[in-house]
């Protein structure tokens, strides 16, 4: 059977340094408690005069699609994962399909949060295994920080969250190649919703948008922190392992463990539970904070510039997030 490979990635972050120093001067926060609590120093916040989700996931997208020696205009499917799409609708996949220059194509939004990216690979993958595409785009980009309190009442969330975008390029592998994506793993449940959830505006009343609802937090992530954290560490391992059994592959296997960027004592705690070295895990929440559906394909992209990650590894992709969702991903490089 014909696998997918990952032939090219890319990753694009707002220019606006945001650090934990500037966040002091608005909120009853700290440096310290930042960096205790989440390992986060700093992170990126969009230019609302220049970056749209939409064109930062451009940038990306032509970085990957260079990387794969790949015309932008022989991309012949998207898939683009957002849970903070330019508009209400349509999705962010058609704007990019515009901003790209590739009318006609199809374009598929997904919107399952942190595991976001996960999904939307694993969709990809399932179109090139069967002939369907040969050139997918596939997408993680967001931009939270128009949506952040910086407040008193908002700093639970607002200090975790933030900006960037992060793109690769799903091809087929010929059958004599090693790179290829050997499977992905997808889980829901959905009892916790409402643990991690923006309210509002939503469909199913009367009036979609009040001024009650805006002063009422509604319009603003709301997160259960410990909940989501006990989860997370549970089914973090727990869809690693069966990305691993299902491949007859061990722990030892895994060249680099890339967590979703959630918190930085999420991913040490499972690297812990697994046992694995410090080369073998890659992080970079300290600089961009929390990017929703774009953490993964950003590091995945920084971890190949720094040499982290190379031909011939075996890298692992885990999410924990909204819904609750939960995913993973084993790919040869
Ligand atoms: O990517 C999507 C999935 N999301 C996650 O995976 C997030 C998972 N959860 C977490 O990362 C953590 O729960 C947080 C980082 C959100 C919070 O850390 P925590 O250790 O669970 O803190 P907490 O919510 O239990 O709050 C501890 C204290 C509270 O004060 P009291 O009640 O002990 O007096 C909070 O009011 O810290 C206070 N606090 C803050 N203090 C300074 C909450 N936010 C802040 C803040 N600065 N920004």
């Amino acid at each position: 059977m014909i696998k997918a490979k990952v032939a090219g990635i890319g990753h694009y972050v707002p220019e606006k340094v945001v650090t934990n120093f500037d966040l002091e001067k608005v909120m009853d926060t700290s440096d310290q408690w930042i960096r205790e609590r989440t390992g986060i120093s700093e992170r990126r916040y969009f230019n609302p005069e220049t970056d749209t989700v939409a064109n930062m996931a451009a940038k990306a997208a032509r970085k990957a699609a260079d990387q794969a020696s790949l015309d932008i205009k022989d991309i012949d499917f998207i898939v683009f994962a957002t849970i903070t799409p330019d508009y209400f609708f349509p999705g962010s996949g058609v704007l990019l399909q515009r901003e790209l220059g590739l009318e006609g194509i199809g374009a598929l939004d997904i919107r399952n949060a942190c595991s976001g990216f996960i999904y939307a690979l694993s969709v990809a993958e399932q179109y090139i295994k069967t002939e369907s595409y040969r050139n997918i785009l596939v997408i993680g980009a967001e931009i939270q920080s128009s949506a952040l309190e910086l407040t008193d009442r908002g700093r639970g969330v607002s200090v975790i969250f933030a900006d960037g975008a992060g793109a690769v390029i799903l091809q087929p592998a010929a059958a004599d190649e090693n790179q290829k994506i050997l499977s992905t793993h997808l889980h829901a449940d959905g009892r916790y919703a409402e643990e991690l959830y923006v309210k509002d505006p939503g469909s199913s009343r009367h009036e979609r948008l009040t001024k009650e609802m805006i002063d009422e937090v509604g319009i603003r992530a709301h997160m259960n922190g410990n909940m989501v954290f006990k989860h997370a560490v549970v089914k973090f391992q727990e869809v690693i392992m069966e990305a691993l059994t299902a491949n007859n592959l061990e722990v030892s296997d895994i060249d680099l463990l890339i967590p979703h960027q959630a918190n930085l004592r999420i991913s040490q705690f499972i690297q812990k539970q697994l046992g694995l070295s410090d080369e073998r895990v890659f992080n970079n929440i300290m600089h961009y904070g929390n990017t929703t559906a774009a953490s993964i394909p950003i590091a995945m992209s920084e971890a190949r510039e720094k040499g982290r990650l190379k031909e011939g590894d075996l890298l692992c992709i885990a999410a924990f997030g909204s819904g609750f969702t939960w995913a993973s991903g084993l790919i040869q490089f």
